[in-house]
This record gives C-alpha cells, structure tokens and sequence, in this order.
C-alpha cells in the first residue's frame, strides 16, 4: 500500500486490522501513535514514511487484494473452523495476507463471495443501509403462488426478526417433483435469510445460490474457482456502497 498523505483513520483500517469507524475510535482513546507520539487528533494526515502503532504494535502497510470465488457447498465462510471443515480462505492463493470473506455463505450454499483484506470496503459493503443488491436463487419444495410471493416484499417475521426481499420471481416449476426455482434479491443480510422466508412459509429450501453481487456475477467461473477483481470493479464496488448510503 502507498500512503501519501492520507487521513490516519484511513490507513489503520487498510491496514486490515479494523474498520474505519473503529480506528477512530483507537485514535480518540490515544491507543495510536505516529512516530512514537500519540495522536489524538481525528484527520491526521500520514506519508508513507511515518511510522504508525496501534497498542505499541506497528501497522503492516499490507497491499491490498480482493478476489471473487464461486463458493462450493460444504466450505465455511470464514477464516478458520473449530470443527475442521473446509474454508472458503483454503480456496484463494496462500500468501501471507490476512483475507476474510466479505460477509457469509451457509455451509451448504454455493455461489459467489469477495474475499479481501481491505477492513474498511468490508464494513462499507456489509453496512444495512448501504443496499447492496444480493441475488439469489432457490430450488424449494413446493410451488408457491404470486400472492405468497409477494410476502416476501411485504416482510415475514421469522423469530421476531421481519425479513425483507426487494424481489421475487418465479423461474420455473416442476408440478411433477413438485419443486420450483425462484429468483430472489435481498439488501439485507441477515443469518440464513433466504431459508429462514422460505421456512417460515412452508417451502423448506433444497438448494441455494447466490448469482449475483452488487454487479458482479460468476460468469466464466466453475465452483472453486476465484478472480482477482480488476481495479474498476474494486471503485465501482466502493462507489455503489457509497452512493446508497
Ligand atoms: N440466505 C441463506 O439462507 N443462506 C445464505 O447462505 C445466504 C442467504
């Protein structure tokens, strides 16, 4: 990573350490210093020679990567497991940078999730109110009708919690198997979303997908394969999160 004259905020949370929000947080309670004094003071610009510590420890200026991969079933979206089940970090090159998975996939979903080690486009991204367009599609058991499906839009309540789709569509339907594939966009991301609505409405999910995030699809790409993102799509990325907010 250059740094040229950033804000101090700025580079602690790309150094991957922790977002932005809470490295001001550091900053304030005078836990960083900047060439052995302690700076106190929110919007400190930094070069890249200074020397930055956060509880005494230096700041790697790590380079920042960002890599998209069509997560198989059966690998867990984070950086280790107690149990010992595979990881979706096993999947992207092995360096010595600390990548984690931009929000989660269930063990048994498939589909694309960004991996990196920029803190702060993670928090920006994963933030509610920042609306990124999640696109997913499941084959259920069942075939529900148009007016369930607008339940989806209105709000179903699933252990107090109301989840919200922004759209559903329905793919296609199997009246023998009795089964259906349905295309479904959430902004939210709250644990096990998608199953949870089709649950609570009496359409248990057999298969889950997810196609699509933000702009970014899994064209080309076979399960456990990954993409570096090309620096485009890293500030289209950045700039989607920031205009919806
Ligand atoms: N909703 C789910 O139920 N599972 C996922 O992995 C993602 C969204």
């Amino acid at each position: 990573m250059t740094i040229n004259n950033e804000r101090l905020q700025k580079v602690i949370a790309q150094s991957g350490i922790t977002s932005r929000r809470k490295a001001e947080q550091l900053i304030v309670d005078g836990r960083v210093k900047v060439n052995g004094k302690v700076i106190k003071k929110l919007g400190t610009k930094v070069n890249k020679n200074d020397r930055i510590e956060v509880d005494h420890v230096p700041i790697t200026k790590e380079e920042l990567v960002y890599y998209l991969l069509y997560k198989p079933r059966r690998f867990i979206s984070s950086v280790k497991d107690d149990r010992g089940r595979k990881t979706v970090t096993e999947l992207v090159p092995n360096t010595d940078k600390r990548v984690f998975p931009i929000g989660r996939l269930d063990y048994d979903t498939s589909g694309l999730i960004l991996l990196t080690n920029d803190g702060e486009l993670a928090q920006l991204l994963m933030h509610p109110s920042h609306q990124i367009d999640k696109v997913y599609v499941a084959k259920i058991k069942g075939i529900p009708s148009k007016a369930v499906l607008t339940l989806f839009k209105k709000g179903i309540l699933s252990k107090g919690e109301k989840l919200k789709a922004t759209q559903v569509k329905l793919l296609s339907a199997n009246k023998q198997k009795n089964t259906s594939v349905i295309e479904i966009t959430l902004h939210e991301g709250k644990n096990r979303q998608v199953r949870r609505m089709f649950e609570e409405i009496g359409f248990p999910v057999l298969k889950l997908k997810r196609e699509r995030y933000s702009f970014l699809d899994l064209t080309g790409l076979q399960p456990g394969d990954y993409r570096e993102l090309t620096r485009l799509e890293i500030q289209k990325l950045r700039d989607d999160a920031m205009k919806k907010n």
